[in-house]
């Protein structure tokens, strides 16, 4: 089985990427699912519902989030009928919207989508190790999934790492967003896991995280917050995390990056061909 993770949607030039040559990777590359965080897609904000329908329009199988998933005021009424779109699973209870769902694959595969959020330096949340081992416990990989695919939206990586430890071996992959930066760690685990500490964002690297790099270098220069943060308008680099599931055990064979267009150097997944 043949998954796709890509990173934060960063703005109008990260989705448009995504949605303008998702539907061919797909295609071409016989993706069995696909997996793409959207925490950022609406003017680096959240996500609103439009957006939200065009990126499963092209074929994504679900959108996760991270801290920015309630920006958009839509998405806490909408998170309750999409049952494609997670925030994180150790929001508090009462947050509206899941944190975790079961998915059927192109290939026929049950797999298990878990979105959950790191604790250092970011805000003061449920602990996200305990609150994906109750979601493993009650639906264990090769049992009631075929895959299972966790993206821990995080600061630390210290904290991604820790994490990647825990569940080897339990999940086929786990993978960091929050950054907006790769990371050139990706390997599979030694009982089996995918492991990435960030796989990126989806927008303009020529940007400070996927923002126009003015106001965020003033307010390092100067201490004072002048106007809101936009969106950096170049090519996007679409960055993603390929990953090659074994059907009987649902654990990684093999992994490797994904980047097109924009400032980044072209990767494509040696195993794809
Ligand atoms: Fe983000
Ligand atoms: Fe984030």
């Amino acid at each position: 089985m043949r998954l796709l993770f890509l990173g934060d949607l960063v703005g109008r030039t990260g989705r448009n990427a995504v949605i303008t040559r998702l539907p061919a990777l797909i295609a071409d590359h016989l993706l069995d699912f696909v997996v793409v965080n959207g925490e950022n897609a609406a003017g680096g904000f959240g996500i609103s519902e439009e957006i939200l329908t065009a990126v499963l329009g092209t074929g994504a199988d679900v959108v996760t989030t991270g801290n920015h998933a309630f920006d958009q005021r839509e998405a806490l009424v909408f998170a309750e009928r999409q049952e494609r779109f997670l925030r994180p699973i150790n929001f508090p209870a009462g947050t509206p919207g899941r944190g975790a769902g079961l998915y059927t694959a192109r290939n026929g595969a049950v797999v298990l989508v878990i979105n959950a959020m790191g604790r250092v330096f970011m805000e003061a949340l449920d602990d996200p190790f305990a609150a994906i081992d109750n979601e493993l416990a009650a639906c264990p990989l090769g049992e009631q999934a075929d895959a299972i695919v966790i993206d821990f939206h995080a600061e630390a990586t210290s904290e991604k790492q820790a994490l990647a430890h825990h569940l080897d071996g339990r999940v086929s992959l786990l993978i960091g967003t929050h950054t907006h930066a790769p990371t050139s760690d990706y390997r599979v685990m030694p009982r089996g896991t995918a492991y990435q500490s960030d796989v990126g964002m989806c927008g303009d690297y020529h940007s400070v995280i996927g923002m126009k790099h003015e106001e965020p270098l003033r307010r390092f220069l100067q201490k004072v917050p002048g106007e809101r943060f936009a969106p950096a308008e170049g090519p996007a680099t679409i960055s993603g995390l390929a990953v090659e599931v074994d059907d009987e055990s649902g654990l990684t064979t093999a992994v490797a990056p994904l980047r097109l267009g924009g400032v980044l150097s072209e990767t494509i997944p040696p195993f794809w061909d």
